[in-house]
């Protein structure tokens, strides 16, 4: 039987910044030379950049071999062919990414995207080799209607029924309450932890040993003063960053958290 406490024991930490259509040139620079400067980031934990498709390129260059992961905010479903303006996994793939995230809720709500359609890019991910961050989490209404459980339950199956249970091996997942993304309104970190503990036990019906290793961030107005109380919790390996990931000093504030 695998011990769950071991288990988070073992399961690294991931601070990812995700910068959304946000940032510039100069901010990429000032950022990773910040992180790669950095000396107090714990040595569970692992950062992760998630800048506009444009500054990926120079992002690579300048990480090279040190120890910062690179990653995209979204990817095509098609492989290649006739899809003006979409990007595909193999090009993220050839300029460095090894993440990618999938379903983030901006993607759902603002850009049409359904459970089929985050499932069909999760597997096109990873048949590119990258790694993608499947998001999920409910909406204020949602959530006062007492369906959290429903919802997030419904879009992790959908990426189950297409991928299956050992793709979760290769992927990260992400709890994003809606009504907490930049809204400065955090998830307490009881009320994370009691969702991320669920994604986890929903997984373990399916497969204790997966369940055990996949990490699960926390994402939603995580500041540098609310994140290390969050990733303390059992079920919490870490966050994912928006607004907080433009400013260097809140981030490296959540990194030495992670
Ligand atoms: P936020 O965004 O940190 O600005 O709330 C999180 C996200 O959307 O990933």
């Amino acid at each position: 039987m695998p011990n769950a406490q071991q288990d988070q024991a073992e399961r690294r930490h991931l601070v990812a910044g995700n910068w959304k259509m946000n940032g510039t040139a100069a901010l990429l620079r000032n950022m990773i030379s910040n992180l790669l400067d950095e000396s107090d980031l714990p040595a569970n934990t692992d950062v992760l950049l998630l800048p506009p498709f444009p500054y990926l390129t120079l992002a690579e260059s300048l990480i090279q071999d040190q120890p910062l992961l690179l990653g995209a905010q979204n990817l095509s479903a098609h492989e290649q062919g006739a899809h003006t303006g979409e990007v595909s996994a193999a090009m993220l793939a050839e300029v460095g990414c090894e993440y990618v995230l999938v379903g983030h809720s901006e993607r759902r709500e603002l850009h049409g995207e359904d459970d089929d359609l985050v499932a069909e890019k999760f597997v096109v991910a990873q048949r590119a080799g990258l790694r993608p961050i499947l998001c999920m989490g409910e909406s204020a209404k949602q959530r006062k209607n007492g369906l959290t459980e429903v919802i997030v339950k419904r879009q992790l199956q959908a990426v189950l029924d297409r991928a299956g249970v050992a793709a979760l091996g290769n992927a990260v997942l992400a709890y994003e309450p809606l009504w907490a993304i930049g809204t400065g309104k955090t998830a307490s970190p009881e009320q994370a932890q009691e969702v991320h503990a669920y994604i986890r036990q929903t997984i373990a019906a399916v497969d204790a040993r997966i369940a055990g290793q996949v990490q699960i961030l926390y994402g939603g107005s995580v500041k540098a003063d609310n994140a290390a109380d969050l990733f303390a919790q059992t079920d919490i390996d870490g966050g994912l960053i928006g607004g907080a990931s433009l400013q260097v000093e809140q981030f490296l504030g959540i990194c030495r958290a992670g």
